[in-house]
């Protein structure tokens, strides 16, 4: 590809209106005025909110919003809005719903809201020591902490813990300090670390070490919701799928490559809940896959068992770090209006709810995979976008989406040789 020699050095670019940008970013990359008109129409989110939100925003990107239906979570029906352009998904989360919901539907739990920022300690020529000093200060850390945040305290939140290890690493011995706080309905990020900041001059005053880096852990291990559920061996169609299932578990705790894969499905749920609640998915999807190799192999986050009765249970726990308050999720209307649809109250109701949607995910896709294989079901929604990318409108693209299946060749040039054979039928 031959691109002319244009420069990327935009100046001022920062400071320009979003319809301003996106004139300069046409004329750089050649757009052509239906592009241009695309990218210029911002949907359902105000361009002045969209512009304040990130820099240097030019248009909107939308994604659909579908509804997981059939889910009772701790004996409550919920609706719960999934964000996600990947078809089966969230009907997926419906039929693994509706199979267990007669036998009590989801059960779910948490360990709590705290979240932990760390603080990196260099130069310390005494790290034993100076990890015993920290700890003699917690009352004064409890009290710089808090301090920081009195709103937090106000609601119930605030300075929980103070944990310090002597780490050994490639630049030898650091102190890390960690900083256990209860961020309440708040996803946190903001509150810890501005206490992390708060605390790092004492920390050096203390210990006459560095301090470098001030910031959350992902790994939000204190912060851990937790699903279960049972599906009757019948309501899933016999014991033959459920040891299909179990088996195909046992793979996935055994092995990182189908571990990966296996927890991606169970990220299909939980981040389609994550992004439509304004949420952080990358802090969640961090968390569960560092929550997953924390026994220092990379495993499965849900496990796979036969109850007495001969039922499939299922069990997922990993660290769900979300938020009602703060970010996107208060200012983006269409998270606020999913959060409506949830009807949930706090931070943790949401984490738990999240949970249930990951756990149902991970159970229509290891008994898919473990029956007919996942390409059937997946082959009809996608055999519509094929429909659409040849160019088929209207009821077109159920019935060219039809023939593809039947043909068993979903690719866009059969779909535009169907395409023509049925607007040829038509006389068109
Ligand atoms: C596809 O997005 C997700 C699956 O690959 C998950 C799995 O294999 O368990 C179907």
């Amino acid at each position: 590809m031959t691109l002319p020699n244009r420069s990327s050095r935009l100046s001022g670019f920062h400071h320009q209106s979003p319809p301003d940008r996106l004139a300069a970013v046409a004329a750089f990359a050649g757009l052509d005025a239906a592009t241009v008109g695309h990218l210029a129409d911002f949907g359902n989110l105000d361009p002045h909110l969209a512009d304040r939100l990130i820099e240097n925003v030019i248009g909107t990107m939308n994604v659909p919003v579908g509804i997981a239906t059939n889910l009772k979570v701790d004996g409550r029906d919920v609706l719960v809005p999934m964000a996600t352009e990947e078809s089966s998904v969230v009907a997926a989360v419906c039929n693994a719903a509706r199979q267990c919901y007669d036998a009590g539907g989801i059960v779910t739990s948490m360990s709590g809201p705290l979240m932990i920022a760390q603080v990196q300690l260099v130069q310390v020529r005494d790290p034993h020591s100076a990890r015993v000093k920290i700890l003699e200060k917690r009352e004064e850390v409890k009290a710089a902490c808090d301090a920081c945040d009195p709103v937090l305290v106000s609601l119930g939140g605030g300075f929980r813990d103070l944990e310090v290890r002597v780490l050994d690493t490639l630049g030898g011995s650091m102190v890390i300090t960690h900083l256990i706080v209860d961020t309440r309905d708040a996803m946190g990020a903001n509150a810890v670390n501005s206490m992390a900041e708060r605390l790092a001059p004492h920390f050096e005053a203390w210990t006459g070490g560095k301090v470098y880096l001030r910031i959350l852990s992902n790994l939000a291990d204190r912060r851990v919701a937790r699903a279960r559920a049972v599906w009757p061996v019948e309501a899933i169609g016999g014991q033959e799928v459920r040891d299909g299932m179990i088996s195909a578990y046992q793979f996935a705790e055994a092995d990182p490559y189908r571990a990966a894969t296996h927890n991606k499905g169970i990220m299909n749920g939980v981040s389609a809940v994550v992004l439509a609640t304004g949420n952080d998915t990358r802090a969640v999807e961090a968390g569960a896959h560092a929550y997953a190799a924390r026994g220092g192999r990379y495993t499965s986050l849900s496990r796979w068992e036969v109850t007495a009765d001969g039922d499939l249970a299922g069990v997922l726990e990993l660290p769900m770090a979300v938020g009602l308050i703060g970010g996107a999720t208060k200012l983006h209307p269409t998270a606020r209006a999913c959060l409506a649809i949830l009807g949930v109250g706090t931070a943790e109701e949401l984490a738990r709810v999240t949970a249930a949607v990951g756990l149902a995910q991970n159970f229509s896709a290891l008994k898919a995979l473990a029956t007919t294989g996942i390409q059937k079901g997946h082959m009809a929604l996608h055999a519509q976008n094929i429909a659409l990318m040849a160019g088929a409108v209207g009821e077109e693209v159920d019935a060219v989406a039809r023939a593809l299946v039947a043909r068993g060749e979903v690719r866009v040039d059969i779909a535009a040789e169907e395409l023509g054979r049925l607007r040829g039928r038509r006389g068109e």
